[in-house]
């Protein structure tokens, strides 16, 4: 795919203190664009200036939420490489989520490769300090102007960058969660596979009366019985149960995460039995209180290994590990770090390296 290049002669000042980054505060010089028409396809790549869309108010996906997006990150290795984490993977469920959502697939080794120009473009805006990365934001927009409901016929796919640290302020140090036991986020049949933009906005009113009482997060429990656990708001959950991990399977409910993945490969490559299986939440107050819950952690490509500090699920207070970051959850963050980083050798094959 042929892409123009146009240089945003108005560089902005780069951050230098890596600490006070956040997450997605900071966004780069340039962005991505694609265009789709039915005539044309997915055409018209361009590298331009970081800028505002312009969308007039009748564009479609103001109204009906067709918007689905991605997250990934790219790295500056010890050596001095610029590498995305499986790309592959991100890119392969875009085009899931695309299809869910009605929106026309894109060829993926032609979306692999315009990312890996814009990460080029910009790869002295990559943080190189422990816990940093450039978060990637590739998403895609109806954008065709009508009233009705129906799926739009145009559609721009942007892709954004941003410095980044720690998605929770507590860093690595363990997060609280709630158990929600009121809104529910999806069920078989809905879009909670896939990565859209109204899963999120419907989780927002459960996040903030958590945020309220005190937790970072709130843990999903399934729509129909409301006893098994599903995902957290912003990554997949494991458990520690008796040294044996597990995690909710992939039933049509939950959103498949790249790093969820990696864990349960580099768990298998290290022969720590893993299952994927449905849990509910009652096995885990069990667990807890016959004290074989030895450590409970998210993943998710923004918030990579997180531990888990404390599970609050009605009147029940589950401390987790003593508030301490347990000793697989923080050799998962090494491990994968360290790959993502260049810092350890990549055996699986996962990191891409972004040449000229
Ligand atoms: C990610 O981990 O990349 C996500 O998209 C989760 C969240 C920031 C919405």
């Amino acid at each position: 795919m042929k892409i123009d290049i146009q240089k945003n002669i108005q560089p902005k000042a780069k951050p230098t203190d890596h600490g006070a980054l956040g997450f997605g505060k900071i966004l780069t010089d340039h962005m991505l664009l694609i265009d789709y028409t039915r005539e044309q396809g997915w055409h018209d790549a361009r590298i331009v200036p970081y800028g505002p869309l312009s969308l007039d108010p009748a564009t479609c996906c103001l109204h009906y939420g067709q918007l689905i997006f991605e997250g990934l990150k790219a790295y500056k290795t010890t050596d001095g490489k610029t590498v995305m984490f499986r790309p592959d993977q991100n890119v392969k469920r875009l085009n899931a989520s695309a299809k869910r959502m009605c929106i026309p697939a894109i060829d993926e080794g032609d979306l692999l490769g315009a990312i890996a120009r814009l990460v080029k473009v910009e790869e002295g805006w990559i943080p190189d300090s422990p816990g940093t990365s450039l978060y990637i934001r590739p998403f895609i927009l109806g954008t065709e102007q009508f009233l009705g409901v129906h799926p739009s016929e145009t559609y721009t796919l942007c892709v954004i960058l941003s410095p980044s640290g720690p998605y929770y302020k507590e860093g690595l140090a363990p997060v609280r969660i709630y158990v929600e036991d009121s809104y529910v986020r999806a069920v078989a049949g809905g879009t909670g596979t896939v990565k859209c933009a109204g899963n999120y906005a419907a989780s927002l009113a459960s996040q903030k009366e958590s945020q309220a009482k005190g937790y970072s997060q709130v843990l999903w429990l399934d729509g129909i019985e409301r006893r098994y656990i599903e995902e957290v708001g912003a990554m997949n959950i494991f458990f520690v149960i008796d040294g044996q991990v597990v995690t909710p399977a992939l039933t049509g409910t939950i959103l498949p995460g790249v790093t969820r993945k990696s864990v349960l490969e580099m768990l298998s490559s290290w022969g720590v039995p893993t299952s994927e299986r449905k849990i509910t939440i009652q096995e885990i107050a069990d667990a807890h209180k016959s004290g074989v819950l030895d450590e409970v952690f998210g993943t998710g490509t923004a918030a990579v290994i997180s531990p888990v500090g404390e599970l609050r699920w009605g009147d029940l207070s589950m401390e987790i590990g003593g508030g301490k970051i347990g000793a697989l959850s923080q050799k998962l963050y090494d491990n994968l770090t360290g790959i993502q980083t260049g810092k350890l050798a990549d055996p699986f094959g996962w990191v891409y390296e972004v040449v000229g």
